[in-house]
């Protein structure tokens, strides 16, 4: 009793004396600011985060930390400060760049404690005077305010803390899970012959018909195929079918594999219209690994490694460059000077890519489709040579080297944008007046009607980031798919917060047309600077699941050539990837909410019906699935793991309970069939 009396009194001493005298201070550099998670760059003491002086709408600051959107800091308070005051802005360095906003949210044991509301470059720094009486954990975010985070240069200039007692705060990233192996879910593939991939396939009359059968089994293996349409052939032995056809209609064929051990044989639907990419593409893009340095070696290598890693026999067939094959505007990279485009005006790729057909002869040479980038601006977002004004010869070019996708990214098209509204042949596309978002629709309808004149199918993937809800028009420009959101990094703030907002644009997707979360963050990545992803493993079985729930387009981020045994483990699920690759066509939404638990639903083909359990919560999740009927099930229902591939149980729709576990971010993944 005392011992307690006594302890009191030195707290109250203590309190008076700080409110007396000074409070003490600490201020946000004296802490360990480095393990911040931010979308770009890293965590600077006292500089902006490209080193420079701290700096905002001209007043410098001595202290502080610079940052970049998307960014959190976690700092463990436990009720020992009292205030928290800081002057916040964009950096300066971004010289007054139009595409830089953010907002800086302060948040205390998971309320929003005070927001910025939205800050561009060159603003004067705001005053944030925040109260922290009581608070545990607090979270020092900057958002890109919902519009990508180019130049999202952000600084919490002087900031500091008011405390009592404490003399330093422990930080985090993001809030410290319990570490977890990584564990690999899916079984091998087994010996005897199994075809995998799409059960359907689009094709436009006259384009080069390509399609490679998917199968795992062990080699040698023969194939063949029954009723295969007339101008289709199928190579016995590498299982390629290759050929045109020259009549609309719809072709089921049935697709045998043979290897020593067994046989296997699947129907097939080909389907000779209008409509390509029927599923959403599976396959590499080179940006979340290379970014700015990519060649057309790392390009080959990924197309081998795809071919190596057995992850073709799983339908995976993209092998995709992204920015950086032009020359570029004013780099000093000597790899990236050269002529923009050659006298006819034909684009001149940069000394990296010295063959452009060449490297598509090779990536088709393995049985693998290539793509390409752009932007409809004068420049790529790197800043490369782009399509402007010359839309119909690059289309030509594309189609001449052989290119099967084209990823078209808006970036410096902001600045023709106006002036390209009033070109006399662009103001023919609407007629008389034109559409609601011409602006935002007009550069892809422009690139979609000239890659629709080329005779070469060539997936037009839309790179706008979501503006004017493209999912509402991204169709009628012949897009097959579009990006709905900002780039993607490898974090578990950027993977949850794109993947579990996805639902307005749901309703859009179907065959032919898909909604792009960005490519997949797992593997080795780093934007040219390689780390293995940040997320955990229970994270990246989440980003998989959901993106596959999401029909999402599939692009691998990673470097090919560096595949471990969990990333690849990931990537071959046939019956995961046949959720994503489902020919209905529907994208999953968020039916229930409860808590942190996340339930996804997604129609199937064959009538059964995937459920994505999520657990958003930093501890596992012990929940109760029991509202079947509410969600379109009647009678006996086949429970399947399918990561597992496993059944699990049988339960009754009217009264039955699916109780579950759910790692701490992670994922139960099940497909739910009608009981025989
Ligand atoms: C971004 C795009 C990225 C990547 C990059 C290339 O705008 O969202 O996915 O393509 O440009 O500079």
């Amino acid at each position: 009793m005392k011992f307690r009396i006594a302890l009191a009194l030195v707290w109250a001493f203590a309190v008076s004396t700080a409110g007396l005298v000074s409070a003490g201070t600490i201020w946000l550099d004296e802490l360990d600011i480095h393990s911040a998670v931010q979308g770009w760059g890293k965590p600077h003491r006292n500089k902006s985060v490209d080193g420079h002086p701290l700096s905002i709408g001209g007043q410098q600051f001595k202290h502080g930390f610079g940052t970049h959107a998307e960014s959190t800091l976690h700092i463990e308070l436990d009720g020992g400060a009292t205030r928290f005051s800081a002057s916040v802005g964009v950096d300066d360095e971004v010289n007054k760049s139009p595409n830089s906003s953010v907002e800086f949210i302060v948040r205390g044991d998971g309320k929003a404690l005070w927001k910025s509301g939205v800050m561009r470059a060159g603003d004067a720094a705001k005053d944030c005077e925040v109260d922290l009486t009581g608070v545990k954990s607090l979270v020092l975010e900057v958002s890109d305010a919902d519009d990508g985070i180019d130049h999202d240069h952000a600084d919490w200039a002087d900031a500091k803390f008011e405390t009592v007692l404490a003399t330093t705060f422990a930080t985090t990233g993001e809030p410290a899970l319990v570490p977890v192996a990584p564990y690999l879910l899916t079984p091998p593939a087994p010996v005897t012959p199994r075809i995998n991939g799409a059960n359907v396939f689009g094709v436009r009359p006259g384009s080069p018909f390509m399609f490679m059968i998917p199968a795992t089994g062990e080699r040698p293996m023969t194939f063949s195929a029954q009723n295969l349409p007339q101008g289709l052939k199928l190579d016995p032995q590498t299982g390629r079918i290759t050929g045109a056809l020259s009549a609309r209609g719809e072709f089921t064929v049935t697709l045998h594999a043979k290897n020593s051990l067994g046989a296997a044989e699947k129907k097939f639907r080909i389907v000779c219209g209008d409509q390509i990419a029927l599923t959403p593409p599976m396959g590499w893009n080179s940006w979340n690994c290379f970014a700015g340095a990519v060649s057309a070696e790392h390009v080959k290598s990924a197309a081998d490694a795809m071919v190596k890693s057995g992850l073709i026999n799983h339908g995976w067939t993209y092998i995709n460059v992204d920015d950086f094959w032009q020359n570029h505007r004013d780099s000093r990279d000597p790899t990236l000077h050269g002529p923009f485009r050659d006298a006819q005006g034909v684009i001149v790729p940069n000394s990296r890519f010295p063959d452009m057909k060449g490297l598509a002869d090779y990536i088709h040479n393995l049985g693998l489709k290539a793509g390409l980038y752009s932007s409809p601006g004068p420049w790529t977002c790197g800043g490369c040579t782009a399509s402007w004004k010359h839309e119909q010869q690059d289309a030509q070019t594309y189609a001449k080297w052989g290119f099967d996708y084209l990823k078209y990214d808006w970036c410096s098209y902001g600045s023709v944008a106006d002036k390209e509204m009033t070109n006399p042949t662009n103001a023919k596309v609407w007629g008389e007046t034109p559409p609601k978002n011409a602006q935002a629709i007009l550069p892809y309808r422009v690139m979609g009607t000239f890659l629709r004149g080329q005779n070469r199918d060539m997936v037009f993937s839309l790179c706008q980031y979501g503006m004017a809800s493209v999912w509402q028009w991204g169709g009628s420009v012949s897009g097959n798919c579009w990006r709905t959101t900002g780039d993607i990094r490898d974090t578990w703030k950027s993977m949850s917060d794109i993947g579990f907002n996805q639902d307005q644009a749901a309703p859009y997707a179907k065959p032919g047309n898909w909604n792009d979360p960005d490519m997949l963050v797992v593997g080795q990545v780093g934007w040219g600077e390689l780390h293995p992803s940040r997320l955990t493993p229970d994270e990246q079985y989440t980003h998989i699941s959901l993106w596959c729930l999401l029909s999402a387009p599939l692009l691998i981020g990673c470097d090919m050539t560096q595949l471990d045994d969990f990333t690849l483990n990931l990537l071959c699920n046939d019956e995961v990837l046949a959720l994503d690759q489902d020919e209905l066509g529907k994208e999953a939404t968020c039916i229930l909410k409860d808590g942190d638990v996340r339930v996804y639903a997604k129609e199937l083909a064959d009538g059964g019906r995937a459920f994505g359990f999520f657990n958003l919560g930093v501890t596992p999740a012990n929940w109760n699935f029991k509202a079947l009927p509410q969600f379109g099930l009647a009678g006996k229902q086949l429970v399947r793991d399918v990561w597992r591939q496993k059944d699990v149980a049988t339960v009754d729709a009217a009264d039955g309970n699916l109780p579950l576990t759910i790692p701490a971010h992670g994922v139960v993944l099940y497909k739910l069939t009608a009981a025989k």
